[in-house]
């Protein structure tokens, strides 16, 4: 852990975060890493993943959720990120739920949080996007929708994200998984083929449109998930969201706070998600692994359980830009040793 890490950890976590966000926009990050090479492995060219046409620099992304508004996507790619996932949006301003709504559980490597998609709304992270992509015509982002509380017809929500932002987005992302907003999770299996291809049809251009989904299914509802997501032409899923579990170890008041876990604790659940998915679409879907990587070998974990793309967020709570590094040596360590020249050779067969 670098010193900057372990002088957030002082704040509460909603603070910190908002420290770091403009601390990222004044260019603190990369003052903080000059000279110490961090970056450099992000663009040894072994990392490069093709998918959707598009040319990934590496397959490791920022998961949705750390940039919600749209502010820091620059500073994030020169950490060594080759994509980030902003979002989520929802189409009107929203505050979300009353804080505190993020807990640490430090001797876990976990987080638990119930922030409610707030988010500054279509109009305002258009704006920034916008200006973002004038200058940054070719980098790989991606755009994460949601629905506001309580809207009565969330099929109309996500049709308005898609025409807001496809023309800003490597890929869209409909988020059904967040356990914040009371229903959303159930779409993810009822009417899904519909729903799925509802939205596709709303697209004016072919831009990849992607499922994020949550790591509490059962082996019928993955099933289900994979049959819609192949018959309906869906580019991807993002496995997984936050997890509702709570497991015994965890600290008795950590555990009884409401909201999604994430982090150390989801690792295992997250992988065998994955797994189940990855051998029900046989390749036909691409898979993005997030949940609970926290180390280089988590990473390659997941890329050997069948991720194309991988993504992280509480890990770098805890361990730093420095997880980007380790993450991008371990990759290159596996693909040297199995003999494979890019991260999506990785997969077990
Ligand atoms: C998230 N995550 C998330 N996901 C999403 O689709 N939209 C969002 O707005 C958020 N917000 C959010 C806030 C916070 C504080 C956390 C910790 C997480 C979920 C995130 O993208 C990821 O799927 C999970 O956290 C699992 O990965 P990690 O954190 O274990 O690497």
């Amino acid at each position: 852990m670098n010193l900057s890490t372990k002088l957030l950890r002082l704040l509460p976590p909603e603070p910190a975060h908002q420290v770091t966000i403009r601390a990222m926009q004044w260019g603190l990050a990369d003052w903080g890493l000059a000279g110490r090479g961090f970056a450099a492995a992000a663009h040894d060219p072994r990392l490069a993943v093709s998918l959707w046409g598009h040319q990934f620099s590496s397959p490791l992304g920022m998961a949705a959720g750390f940039d919600k508004q749209g502010q820091v996507m620059s500073p994030l790619l020169r950490l060594g990120f080759g994509f980030v996932e902003v979002g989520t949006i929802t189409p009107e301003p929203q505050v979300g739920n009353a804080r505190p709504r993020v807990f640490r559980a430090p001797a876990h490597r976990a987080v638990i949080n119930r922030y409610g998609f707030n988010s500054d709304g279509h109009a305002a992270v258009l704006q920034r996007l916008r200006v973002w992509r004038a200058r940054h015509p070719r980098a790989a982002l991606g755009i994460n929708l949601g629905m506001n509380k309580g809207a009565a017809d969330p099929m109309a929500a996500y049709i308005k994200g898609i025409q807001t932002f496809e023309d800003l987005a490597t890929y869209l992302v409909i988020n059904l998984s967040s356990p914040n907003t009371q229903g959303l999770r159930d779409q993810q299996t009822q009417g899904l083929p519909q729903l799925i291809a509802g939205l596709k049809s709303a697209l004016s251009r072919p831009v990849p449109l992607l499922l994020k989904v949550a790591p509490d299914l059962s082996e019928s509802q993955i099933h289900l998930i994979s049959d819609a997501a192949m018959t309906s032409g869906l580019d991807g899923l993002i496995v997984s969201n936050t997890t509702l579990d709570r497991p015994a170890a965890l600290p008795p008041g950590f555990r009884a706070q409401a909201g999604g876990l994430s982090g150390a604790p989801l690792t295992q659940k997250s992988l065998a998600v994955l797994r189940q998915f990855s051998s029900c679409l046989r390749g036909a879907v691409p898979l993005i692994g997030v949940g609970g990587l926290m180390s280089g070998a988590d990473a390659v974990d997941r890329l050997r359980a069948g991720a194309d793309l991988l993504q992280v967020y509480t890990g770098l709570m805890y361990q730093g830009p420095r997880l980007i590094h380790d993450i991008h040596a371990s990759i290159l360590q596996a693909m040297t040793d199995l003999g494979v020249s890019s991260p999506q050779d990785l997969k077990e067969k």
